[in-house]
């Protein structure tokens, strides 16, 4: 597919893995079209690559959001529209006193021991995406992968783009580097906290 006009080019080059992925597991946990207003998603990992992406969708189709992050990103998850709590100890307390009652659905991108709480939380396995925790079929927890919940590209595009183009969802590029400085991309990507996507530029 060509890049439409008015798309940067390292937001194009940002969408493909984490607009599939948002896409995908919102999907997965029932969050489409209108079917997702009046639902309460808890989103770990919101101020990631696929993060940030799945919490504006989620927004947009009606959800009510709260989203797990670091506290240096807590402001920046905020201003996606969505409610953030700081992840780490505790946070399950966090998000109980924004959700007295619970949550409807919980997609966990952090992959950081947060499924047997988020399971309480949503009140069974059946409500928990993960991406990134091998423990989910242990507790009942679906993992997605794209090999396994393939979904078009031409489908999330179409689903994404217009979004992308009049503002209503934005991409965070935290790291511009150039392609020689592949090895720094890995280790910032590494170290578990880029703060947005990182894209390198051959020139
Ligand atoms: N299975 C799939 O289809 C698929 C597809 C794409 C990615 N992935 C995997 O999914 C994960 C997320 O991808 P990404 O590109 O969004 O990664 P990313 O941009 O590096 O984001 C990582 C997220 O994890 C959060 N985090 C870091 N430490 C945490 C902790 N102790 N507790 C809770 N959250 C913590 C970060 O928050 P702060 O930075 O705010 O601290 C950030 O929101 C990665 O492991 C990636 O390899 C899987």
């Amino acid at each position: 597919m060509a890049r439409p006009a008015g798309l940067p080019w390292e937001v194009a080059a940002s969408l493909a893995i984490s607009g599939e992925t948002a896409y995908r597991t919102l999907g997965l946990l029932g969050v489409t079209g209108r079917g997702a207003a009046g639902t309460t998603l808890l989103v770990h990992g919101a101020s990631g690559g696929v993060g940030t992406v799945a919490v504006q969708l989620a927004a947009l189709r009606g959800a009510r959001v709260i989203g797990t992050a670091g506290p240096a990103q807590l402001d920046r998850v905020r201003s996606l529209g969505v409610k953030a709590v700081p992840h780490g100890a505790g946070w399950a307390g966090r998000v109980r006193a924004l959700a007295p009652n619970g949550v409807d659905a919980v997609l966990d991108l952090s992959g950081h021991d947060v499924l047997e709480d988020s399971i309480a939380l949503a009140g069974g396995p059946d409500a928990v995406v993960t991406i990134a925790d091998r423990r989910a079929a242990e507790l009942g927890v679906r993992y997605s992968r794209g090999l396994l919940h393939r979904v078009g590209m031409a489908e999330v595009f179409a689903d994404l783009l217009p979004a992308l183009l009049d503002g209503r969802i934005t991409v965070h590029v935290a790291h511009r580097l150039p392609l020689a400085e592949a090895a720094t991309a890995h280790r910032i990507s590494e170290e578990g906290h880029p703060g947005g996507r990182i894209v390198l530029a051959v020139r």
